[in-house]
C-alpha cells in the first residue's frame, strides 16, 4: 500500500513495495504462461502430426489469433474492467491472469516451432521402441525441443517483466508507479525513473545471467 508518513516519507519503501509487485505479477504470469504454452503446443503440433485434437486444435488457433492480434494493455483492461470488473479479487490475479494468457501465446508458438525443429526420425525412434504419442513427447522431443528453444523462451520472459509496467492503469502500484509516485511528491523526475530504469535491467540481468548458466549445463549434457 500507500505509506503516506507525514513525517518523513520512506520513498525508497515505494520502490521496493512496487518491486515486489512487479515480481509477484511476472511469476503468476511466466507460471501461467508456461503450462498453457506446453499444452497449446502439444496440441497443435498433435494436430499437426497425425490429425488429433481437430476440435482443441480449432479452439487453441483462436486463442493465439486473438490474443497476439490485440494489444496486451487492452488485454489487461478487460481482464480488469469486465471480466473482473464486478467482483473484487487480488489485482496480482488480475495481471498474472492477464499476462499470462497473454504470454501463453507466445510461449505456444516458441514451444511448437522447437517441436517441428526435432527430427521425425526421434519420434519414429520412441514409437518403435514401443512408447506412445505422449511418452514419446514427454521423454523424447520436449528435452530436446526445450534446449532448443531455450533463448526464445528468456527473450518472452524478459518482454513479460518489462510489460508489467502497464499494471498502473488498473491501478496497482507496481515498481514504474513506485517511481511515478516519488516523482509526484518530490517534482523530480530523474532519479526515480532512473532508479526503476536500473532494477528493471538489474532483473533482467539476473534472469540472463542464469538461463546462461543453465543452457550451457544442457549443451554439457548433450551427446555427440
Ligand atoms: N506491447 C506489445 C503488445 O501489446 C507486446 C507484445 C509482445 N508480448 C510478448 N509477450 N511477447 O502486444
Amino acid at each position: 500500500g500507500f505509506y503516506l508518513n507525514f513525517i518523513k516519507e520512506n520513498r525508497y519503501q515505494w520502490l521496493l513495495d512496487g518491486l515486489k509487485t512487479t515480481l509477484e505479477i511476472t511469476v503468476f504470469a511466466v507460471i501461467i504462461g508456461v503450462i498453457i504454452g506446453f499444452i497449446v503446443a502439444i496440441i497443435r503440433s498433435a494436430h499437426d502430426k497425425n490429425g488429433k485434437f481437430r476440435f482443441l486444435n480449432g479452439i487453441c488457433r483462436v486463442y493465439l489469433t486473438v490474443i497476439r492480434g490485440t494489444p496486451t494493455m487492452i488485454q489487461l483492461l478487460i481482464m480488469n474492467f469486465v471480466i473482473f470488473g464486478s467482483v473484487t479479487v487480488n489485482k496480482i490475479i488480475v495481471g498474472g491472469l492477464a499476462f499470462g494468457i497473454n504470454s501463453g501465446a507466445y510461449v505456444a508458438e516458441i514451444v511448437r516451432s522447437g517441436i517441428m525443429s526435432i527430427d521425425q526420425g526421434q519420434t519414429e525412434a520412441g514409437r518403435s521402441l514401443g512408447l506412445n504419442f505422449s511418452q514419446t513427447m514427454r521423454m523424447i522431443i520436449i528435452p530436446q525441443a526445450f534446449k532448443n528453444v531455450l533463448p526464445a523462451l528468456v527473450n518472452e520472459f524478459i518482454v513479460l517483466i518489462k510489460e508489467t509496467s502497464v499494471v498502473g492503469y488498473i491501478g496497482m502500484m507496481d515498481l514504474t508507479k513506485g517511481a511515478m509516485l516519488i516523482q509526484s511528491r518530490t517534482y523530480d523526475p530523474t532519479w526515480p525513473l532512473f532508479a526503476a530504469a536500473a532494477i528493471y535491467l538489474a532483473l533482467v540481468m539476473t534472469l540472463t545471467y542464469f538461463m546462461n548458466k543453465l543452457e550451457r549445463r544442457l549443451r554439457t549434457n548433450e551427446r555427440g
